[in-house]
């Protein structure tokens, strides 16, 4: 993989903070973007642009047409049907209006079951639904390598939610064998794929999942820009979520109609632009190879973990499957001190708790550090963020 011919794609990789070039490791809270996909949305607004599905003008047709052929582009990604693919904003949106759709279908005898490395979008929307109905809800443990636990589905499972990927830990879960497992008792089985979309590409039928979520802006393409899938006939039964334009037939003063999939679940003007650039930035990366990717970042955390090992770093985690991310701390120091530490070096990365409360406090630390490697990311960025955690550590440690 040619890194050096990737990042000149990636014109904000040039910049400089306090005399330093940028090394931009926050890739798990969202990915920078090529120009490729800039171009693709500029040109969408400068020459496409209208409002789509409404105006039977020529100008309305081509927009209509450059949002359903990203829509196609999109789900062939993943196996889908267009009907399938219903554009959101993000996964977060996505897995909203997915447990309001299917709140009808959980009752106060159901359980809904999620894991302890689910992010908060994966996790309070399914939480809230079991107050709301007094449902019963449950958790998989997190093991001491960061990997889900053995876990027996109650025979009440209605729905069990997951992450393809941990964002804290890098955690690639087993997704066909959790699939299986949940179905053996009857769930509905939903994962969230927001850390897993941008560097594995997931077969949703294959997968055994009957839903799956995801962002654009984590894999190259615009915010604003996400993904709900189901399967078909299960879609075709939930109610909407949202109401408005767009997504009926027919409107009388009592009763209204649904339209077909998956616009009965694409209310209001959506963000063409945003479908138009997660499709090319799918171009993107499939043109570079997601395998290649991946085995990129795990040359960068194999790098990581040899270098933190000889400063002497608390690691969390050592999944054998992982993406590109390493969460750490330095004894005794807070995470938020270090990430300030790395700031001052021009090295961009997350401190915090990564919106996955249950899990950090699992790992029994305030926060943490996350370094999270993409496509573009260099040997000499790991040894950038190396040599800056050690001048941390004789600060604080
Ligand atoms: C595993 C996981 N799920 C869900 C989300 C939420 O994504 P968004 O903020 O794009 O809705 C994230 C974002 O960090 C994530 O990493």
């Amino acid at each position: 993989m040619d890194v050096e011919k990737i990042r000149k794609d990636f014109p904000i990789l040039a910049k400089k903070y306090h005399g330093k070039t940028l090394a931009y490791l926050d890739n798990a809270a969202s990915s920078q973007k090529p120009v490729q996909v800039v171009d693709a949305v500029r040109d969408f607004y400068l020459n496409s642009y209208a409002n789509v599905h409404r105006g039977s003008y020529d100008l309305s047709v081509e927009a209509t047409e450059a949002y359903e052929k990203a829509r196609k582009r999109v789900g062939k990604h993943f196996g889908a049907k267009e009907k399938e693919t219903i554009f959101t904003r993000n996964t977060t949106e996505s897995l909203n209006a997915l447990a309001y759709s299917l709140s009808d279908s959980i009752g106060e005898d159901d359980a809904i079951v999620v894991t302890e490395m689910d992010h908060h979008s994966n996790l309070v929307p399914w939480q809230q639904l079991c107050l709301r109905k007094k449902a019963e809800l449950h958790f998989v443990e997190v093991d001491g390598n960061g990997e889900l636990a053995d876990f027996d589905f109650p025979s009440n499972t209605a729905l069990f939610a997951f992450p393809h990927v941990s964002n804290v830990l890098g955690t690639v879960n087993d997704v066909e064998k959790w699939a299986k497992k949940a179905k053996k008792e009857g769930a509905l089985v939903v994962l969230d794929g927001a850390a897993g979309a941008p560097h594995i590409p997931l077969n949703v039928h294959r997968s055994g999942v009957d839903f799956y979520a995801f962002s654009g802006h984590k894999m190259l393409g615009p915010m604003g820009s996400g993904v709900l899938w189901g399967k078909q006939e299960l879609l075709e039964k939930m109610p909407p979520f949202l109401y408005g334009g767009s997504m009926i037939t027919n409107v009388e003063k009592g009763k209204s109609e649904w339209a077909d999939l998956p616009h009965k679940f694409e209310a209001g003007t959506p963000d063409a632009g945003g479908a138009i650039g997660l499709a090319k930035a799918i171009d993107y990366l499939e043109s570079v190879g997601f395998s290649r990717i991946l085995e990129h970042e795990h040359a960068l955390v194999k790098k990581t973990l040899d270098l933190f090992a000889e400063i002497g770093l608390d690691v969390y985690g050592s999944p054998s499957k992982r993406t590109g991310i390493v969460s750490f701390n330095i004894r005794n120091a807070h995470a938020h001190d270090i990430g300030m530490v790395l700031g001052g070096d021009a090295i961009a990365v997350r401190a915090g708790v990564h919106c996955s409360q249950v899990l950090v406090k699992k790992l029994g630390v305030p926060a943490t550090v996350r370094a999270s490697y993409y496509l573009y990311n260099t040997e000499s960025e790991v040894e950038r963020l190396a040599d800056s955690v050690r001048k941390a550590k004789e600060v604080f440690g």
